[in-house]
């Protein structure tokens, strides 16, 4: 069994959850927030109910907001304002300091469009204490450098063939690993000491310290065993 804590990304590393509806994206990502003091979560789906957060549907409150961890629910006509949007990212910019955590990045970045300070906190968040984490259900439509950047991807099951090429590619597991059981995903972190992709589950009991449980056997025990074998 591994904690979460030897998964999750340092202070200013970037994330992607990718899977289908139903995964377990969102919930794996809320547990690796847990570890940070200060997050902004952005919530474009009105999906987020999570304990101990102060929530906002209008960015003029959410601005004034002095709790640790905030979610930013936009109403439809923020939502669907370009501006309104660029300025909510604009604010964690500037604001310095924290996670920021999209819950469906497709919502605001399709293809190679994304608003401008989205990107700033994406690239040049690191400086300013910014960790950026994104979930996506469609990899695929999503700019490949929100991917591509992250230093930690965790991958759940993926049904539709061209986000599971997607996610081949940037991470070199193969397209049939990414027929995963509900709930099961790879870590495959792209710096650091690599821990090889993992294949886990989240634990069910919901304790102050979240657990992982290791269902099968991951592609690194796998490749160790062919290699053994073949010593
Ligand atoms: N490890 C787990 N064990 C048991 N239940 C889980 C686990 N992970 C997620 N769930 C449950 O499965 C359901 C779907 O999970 P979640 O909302 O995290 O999926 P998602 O990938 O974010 O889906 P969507 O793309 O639709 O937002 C939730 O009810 C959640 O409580
Ligand atoms: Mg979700």
């Amino acid at each position: 069994m591994r904690k979460l804590e030897e998964i999750a990304p340092g202070l200013t590393d970037r994330a992607a959850f990718v899977g289908q509806t139903g995964s377990g994206k969102t919930t794996l990502a809320q547990e690796v927030c847990r570890l940070r003091p200060w997050v902004v979560a952005f919530d474009p789906k009105g999906m987020l109910e999570w304990d101990g957060y102060e929530r906002h549907e209008r960015l003029s409150a959410l601005t004034k907001a002095k709790a640790p961890r905030l979610i930013y629910r936009p109403v439809y006509e923020e939502l669907a304002d370009d501006e309104t949007v660029d300025a909510f990212f604009e604010w964690v910019y500037e604001r310095r300091n924290c996670v920021l955590y999209v819950d469906e990045v497709y919502a605001i970045a399709q293809g190679d469009s994304y608003p401008w300070f989205f990107g700033a906190c994406l690239t040049r968040g690191r400086e300013r204490g910014i960790a950026t984490y994104i979930a996506s259900q469609r990899p695929s439509r999503v700019p490949q450098v929100m991917l591509s950047e992250s230093e930690h991807c965790y991958i759940f099951n993926l049904k539709l063939p061209q986000d599971r090429e997607r996610m081949s590619d940037i991470t070199g597991l193969e397209d049939t690993e990414l027929n995963l059981p509900k709930h099961e995903f790879y870590y495959v972190p792209q710096v650091g000491d690599p821990v090889g992709p993992l294949k886990l589950s989240l634990g069910k009991s919901s304790g102050s310290s979240a657990s992982l449980e290791t269902p099968g056997r991951g592609r690194a025990e796998d490749r160790g065993e062919r290699e053994a074998l073949r010593a």
